[in-house]
């Protein structure tokens, strides 16, 4: 905590004043809170002096902020890191502000049961901690020179109260909005497109405008389109329908169509003017585009077939914990993307709205997910005793606030329900189903099934879901079409593979179940330091290997795509192993977005450019579970594409060449272990086309640096990402590294985090020192102040690193 602390800016009393042109403006309202962990009833009072409290920026979670610990009753599933209640308040004044005006303060997520006041006045208790919310401050407000408090009150104590980390705080945006009386409701428009005749688009929009009875002549609602070039193509006026509503309606004639390659963005902007006078401008980016499941044919997206590449997202950002930060989030979905990714399931909640906006622009798909449980719990405190008050309000802030995003093209009404399994599940999903419907008929409603037996499956029963949504159980896909005859497909959820960077336990070609059976709680005889393979042999008993899973959603059109379980490692949830293992052993890359090898069978077959990857690292034995002993056989296996074949020698002696079978997604050697220099080459036609080494290092001797995002916008709050490698003199990255680095840095910016992606690293994440991980580690670099920081990596005995960033 000492480490951000000292980041923290010290800013007591805020003046929002009006820095935005028009009669709507939008304020930040993250920076200059006080924050201090504890309870008191006093602490919403407006005179309350919160001096000593600690000064932060939002968005803020302090869990992330705790030492891990087996006693927290979050449980090692919950990232073995503190829970408790938490207080936030901030000052403010209003000065450009009249009595003419509303103001309503939004919050994008506060985890969870966020209680606000505003001058002591209680405006009201938000349970779900993935929830947009907000509230009008209007009638509390002292305008002019006089302060305004809120406070928020922040209670995440009732634990456990998920299955995976959730952070604890206001670890999402905040913002006044401040607008005349007539103004459009917030999320009150609503826009889309459908197919029209030949190659025409239909624009649509429905929007509503609050206190139209306020106005002295006729409203007048416009609506200006922008192509994505930002040529402006068309103004319409609405069409007045009830009070208040308006309608909008234009042909787009040789539309430029969103897709996931090609992420065209429009914007509409509209207007309210009362008489002459405009009284609000509110707009929205949209995308225009067409897609369709099919029961044979799966999934199409603009006419075009698509098999849908997916990977399940917790909303974590690994060492900086919930918090979101928009640069973190567009560092994973890069990763994903380069591996060839193209839509991401929410899991199991609404995201930050800024994860949509990114895959608006970068060009994903996404199921938005509401719940992981119904009125049915999972655990003892969790959202299951809200449900009954608050699912509606809920599900529909979701649907609402997230609709006009393109990149969204389903929803989830929830992940394996307990309700699938008798005959309340009827019900409910036909309710939940019935308040998508009722704000949004242009897109799929699904529900993930874990219940994959269609007679069992009372959810599947309401006939409710639009698409079938199938978790695990690949053996019940060949006979899907005679099982749930007509019905459309998705894999919502499958593989559960597991895997540590870098640790490989032979034969690659077996399957180890860890645990087991339903009868185990963690696995038996696993790796005493926590580990599990990386070679893709290692599952949890209900899932399957990366491959056996790809290779049965491949094999049929019917078969519309999968979502695998899960794109990164994320905090909690660390099956097979108890504490201190801490983090989740599913993804595809680590906590610290190192990509293990089986992200290269996903790019082999998932994206364009030709892939050649060799595992595992060809090291001695060191005694501790990595490297091999001479004579040993180890299984080198080799991923490629683009290739007809790839031969391996080993010290310049061939192997073999060897082809991938029809249904195979790599080729496999067995080789007697004998230090020295792997070589694969792919060929096609005979052509060389690439070549990777994988050679025996000499001792750890330099540091290099990598750096993504070396520029960084203070305003944006941005992320510089530092990977540090650990070399020998001969330049090859040592695989079994593990030394410890400390990382400095000059004024201008600072290390916020530290990772390495190992699973059962106990060390803070704030701490700008860390072992590194087989060879790799990470810094995560935030700007302090304008200039250039150096940032220097030293470990005993290395020759150390140095690397800059310029703060803007
Ligand atoms: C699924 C569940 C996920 C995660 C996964 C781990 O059943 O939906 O949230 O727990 O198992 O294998």
């Amino acid at each position: 905590m000492k480490y951000l602390l000292s980041l923290s800016i010290c800013l007591l009393l805020i003046t929002v004043s009006a820095a935005q042109q028009g009669p709507r403006r939008v304020i930040d309202f993250d920076k200059g809170w006080r924050f201090r962990l504890g309870d008191a009833a006093s602490w919403k009072e407006k005179e309350w002096n919160d001096v000593s409290w600690r000064p932060l920026d939002l968005p803020h979670d302090w869990s992330i902020e705790g030492r891990f610990d087996s006693t927290h009753p979050a449980g090692n599933a919950g990232g073995a890191l503190p829970g408790g209640v938490g207080w936030y308040r901030k000052t403010f004044t209003l000065d450009k502000v009249t009595a003419k005006n509303k103001v309503r303060i939004e919050f994008d997520g506060v985890y969870r049961n966020a209680e606000v006041w505003v001058n002591g006045q209680y405006l009201g208790k938000w349970p779900y901690g993935y929830t947009s919310f907000d509230y009008d401050l209007t009638p509390y407000l002292r305008l002019g020179k006089q302060k305004n408090v809120i406070a928020v009150r922040v209670d995440n104590s009732r634990q456990p109260n998920s299955r995976w980390y959730t952070g604890s705080g206001i670890y999402r945006s905040t913002r006044l909005v401040i607008t005349e009386k007539i103004a459009f409701e917030r999320w009150g428009t609503f826009v889309y497109t459908t197919r029209g005749d030949k190659r025409q688009m239909v624009f649509h929009a429905t929007s509503v405008v609050l206190n139209p009875a306020a106005s002295k002549s006729k409203l007048k609602v416009t609506c200006t389109l922008s192509d994505p070039s930002g040529k402006k193509i068309a103004v319409i006026d609405g069409t007045p329908e009830a009070a208040g509503r308006f309608r909008f309606k234009t042909v787009l004639k040789d539309p430029v169509l969103w897709s996931v390659a090609a992420p065209q963005l429009y914007k509409a902007v509209f207007k309210i003017v009362d008489g002459s006078r405009q009284t609000d401008q509110w707009a929205t980016s949209f995308g225009v585009r067409y897609f369709a499941f099919d029961a044979q044919k799966g999934f199409s997206l603009n006419g075009v077939p698509m098999k849908i590449k997916g990977v399940c997202m917790h909303h974590d950002l690994g060492a900086l914990g919930a918090a979101f930060n928009r640069s973190a989030a567009r560092r994973q979905l890069r990763i994903m993307q380069e591996m060839g990714v193209n839509a991401i399931r929410t899991a199991h909640n609404p995201p930050d709205p800024q994860f949509l906006d990114l895959c608006d622009e970068m060009g994903f798909l996404v199921m938005d997910e509401s719940f992981d449980m119904w009125a049915k719990k999972k655990n003892k405190y969790d959202y299951y005793s809200d449900f009954p008050g608050w699912s509606r309000r809920d599900l529909e802030h979701m649907v609402k606030r997230d609709r006009n995003h393109p990149s969204v093209f389903m929803w989830s009404i929830g992940n394996e329900i307990r309700e699938q399994f008798d005959s309340t599940g009827i019900t409910l999903a036909k309710e939940l189903v019935g308040i998508v419907k009722a704000l949004d008929t242009t897109r799929p409603v699904t529900c993930a099934l874990s219940e994959n037996r269609p007679e069992k499956n009372f959810i599947y029963q309401s006939k409710a879901l639009d698409v079938v949504g199938l978790n695990y159980h690949i053996e019940a896909y060949e006979d899907f079409p005679k099982n749930y005859p007509g019905e459309k497909f998705i894999a919502t959820e499958n593989v559960s593979g597991l895997a540590t960077r870098g640790r490989y336990d032979g034969p690659a070609d077996s399957l180890r179940l860890w645990p087991s059976s339903s009868k185990f709680k963690f696995v038996e005889n696993g790796n005493p330091d926590y580990t599990v393979s990386a070679y893709d042999n290692v599952a949890a008993y209900w899932g399957s290997t990366h491959e056996q899973t790809w290779r049965i959603i491949k094999k049929h059109d019917y078969l519309s795509g999968l979502f695998v379980w899960s794109g990164f490692d994320f905090l909690g949830e660390p099956v097979p192993y108890p504490y201190p293992a801490r983090s989740s052993y599913y993804g595809i890359v680590d906590l610290a977005g190192f990509p293990k090898d089986v992200y290269y069978m996903y790019q082999s077959e998932w994206a364009s450019k030709p892939v050649l990857h060799i595992a595992p690292h060809w090291n001695p034995a060191k005694g501790d579970g990595t490297g091999w002993e001479a004579g040993q056989p180890v299984d080198v296996k080799v991923y490629y594409s683009k290739a007809d074949e790839a031969e391996l020698f080993l010290n310049g002696r061939s192997l073999g060449t060897r082809k991938k079978a029809d249904t195979a997604f790599h080729v496999l050697w067995r080789v007697p272990y004998v230090p020295g220099e792997l070589k694969v080459i792919s060929r096609k036609n005979g052509k060389a086309v690439l070549e990777q080494v994988v050679r025996t290092t000499g001792a750890p001797a330099r540091i290099v640096l990598e750096i993504e995002n070396p520029v960084l916008q203070l305003e944006r709050d941005d992320r510089a990402f530092v990977s540090i490698r650990i070399l020998d003199e001969d330049g090859n990255l040592v695989p079994d590294a593990r030394n410890e680095v400390h990382v400095a840095n000059t004024a201008a910016a600072a290390v916020v985090a530290m990772d390495n992606g190992y699973q059962a690293d106990l060390m803070p994440f704030q701490i700008p020192r860390r072992r590194v991980y087989n060879g790799l580690g990470l810094a995560i670099i935030k700007g302090l102040k304008k200039g250039t920081a150096v940032i220097t990596v030293t470990s005993p005995g290395l020759k150390p690193a140095s690397i800059q960033v310029l703060v803007k």
